[in-house]
């Protein structure tokens, strides 16, 4: 038995497999593009675990999905692989079409195709899980509910917008062919071996390179925040008992401003590394909002917690602390890819404020 996962070497499916291979036996063939965002020095544990079978490939590419699937025989794939993104998507959204509805497209066919052949047992115990995002729902208002399973698709932003094309696809997938398939929608993750492109390890990198820490607008929009080993797991979860076709919510009934985020990360970095021109807020600098900026994400995570039994295990004061040592403790990863491509993008994005 061995699992497919794509998007293996990026930040949350990178997470997965050291995970996945901590805890099972299990083989994991690993599928990764390697693009900006991927990097396999997350992995580097693993570099002499037969367990572990990374390929480097594309998730369009069609026949090499149909080899592997041959080769391997997986009994479940893991779909993490997409561009992720929301500021790039803005500048430049031909990449998110291509990865997150065509590889996603690309990939449901050549499943398809393989589990067509089983026998009905085999067939019964394959998984599709797809991995997707609460961006799919749109901006909340400040007084309305949480997101559940069935509130109404409204993506705002061509990232969102591409994995909302990417639900409906494996949606439908599962209602036109039978595709045994289950679909997570997560709020915003935070850990390990984030790319220092997304807020929380933007602010860790530039407070300690003493560079401006650029909060977008009026810093009031809210996200929900879940540690992502709490999200590994969920998937883990979803995948052993999860409803065939079913949908689940995952979140860390942790909704928190911006702001507040900031101001808990320059807290922590104060007291463990402290600021020697004071504190971190002093780099604390309002830029121009982000186009189309929505204002409030939120989960309601009851169905996976009754259904399923999972809650998350990290409150967001234990998962900070754990992912702020954790980029004290690794500099070196940090410097060793913010060079090159990644400069290129702070400077499009940020501009005087890099
Ligand atoms: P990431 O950008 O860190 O990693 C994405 C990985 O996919 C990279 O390793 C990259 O090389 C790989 N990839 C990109 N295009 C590919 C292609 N065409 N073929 C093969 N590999 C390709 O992303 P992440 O934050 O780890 O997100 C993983 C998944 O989880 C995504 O589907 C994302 O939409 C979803 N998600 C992310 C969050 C979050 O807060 N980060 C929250 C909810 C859901
Ligand atoms: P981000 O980490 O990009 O995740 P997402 O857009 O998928 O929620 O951003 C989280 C929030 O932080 C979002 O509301 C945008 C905001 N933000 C800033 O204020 N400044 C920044 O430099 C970045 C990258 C994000």
């Amino acid at each position: 038995m061995s699992i497919l996962v794509t998007g293996g070497a990026g930040f949350i499916g990178s997470n997965f497999v050291l995970d996945w291979l901590e805890q099972s036996a299990e083989p994991v063939i690993n599928l990764d593009k390697l693009t900006y965002a991927g990097n396999l020095e997350n992995l580097r544990s693993l570099d002499k675990d037969s367990r572990h079978i990374f390929v480097q490939g594309d998730i369009c590419d069609c026949g090499l999905i149909n080899q592997l699937l041959q080769e391997h025989t997986p009994r479940a794939i893991i779909h993490f692989a997409a561009e992720s993104h929301v500021d790039r998507s803005i500048h430049g959204p031909a990449d998110f079409m291509r990865t997150n509805i065509d590889g996603t497209f690309i990939l449901l066919e050549a499943a398809r195709n393989y589990w067509k052949s089983f026998d009905n047992t085999a067939k019964h115990q394959f998984r599709f899980h797809h991995v997707s995002t609460d961006e799919v729902y749109g901006s909340l208002l400040p007084d309305e509910p949480p997101f559940t399973e069935t509130s109404l698709y409204q993506p705002n932003s061509p990232y969102s917008a591409s994995k909302a094309s990417s639900d409906h696809l494996v949606r439908a997938w599962h209602h036109t062919y039978g595709l045994p398939v289950t679909t997570s929608n997560c709020s915003n993750n935070y850990g390990p071996y984030q790319f220092p492109e997304k807020l929380i390890p933007l602010i860790i990198a530039n407070a300690l390179a003493g560079k401006p820490l650029p909060i977008y607008g009026d810093g009031r929009q809210i996200r929900d925040w879940l540690y992502v080993a709490d999200h590994c797991t969920a998937i883990r979860r979803v995948l052993e008992a999860g409803q065939v076709g079913a949908i689940y919510n995952i979140g860390g009934w942790n909704e928190m401003t911006n702001i507040d985020i900031v101001q808990q990360v320059i807290r922590l970095l104060d007291t463990l590394r402290p600021d020697p021109a004071g504190s971190y807020s002093r780099l604390i600098t309002y830029v121009t909002d982000r186009p189309g900026h929505d204002r409030r994400y939120a989960i309601d995570a009851r169905k996976i917690e009754q259904q399923l039994g999972w809650r998350p295990a990290e409150t967001f004061a234990t998962g900070i602390e754990k992912t702020v040592h954790w980029y004290l403790n690794n500099q070196d990863w940090v410097n060793r890819i913010t060079s090159g491509e990644y400069r290129t993008w702070i400077a499009r994005q940020y501009g005087d404020c890099a």
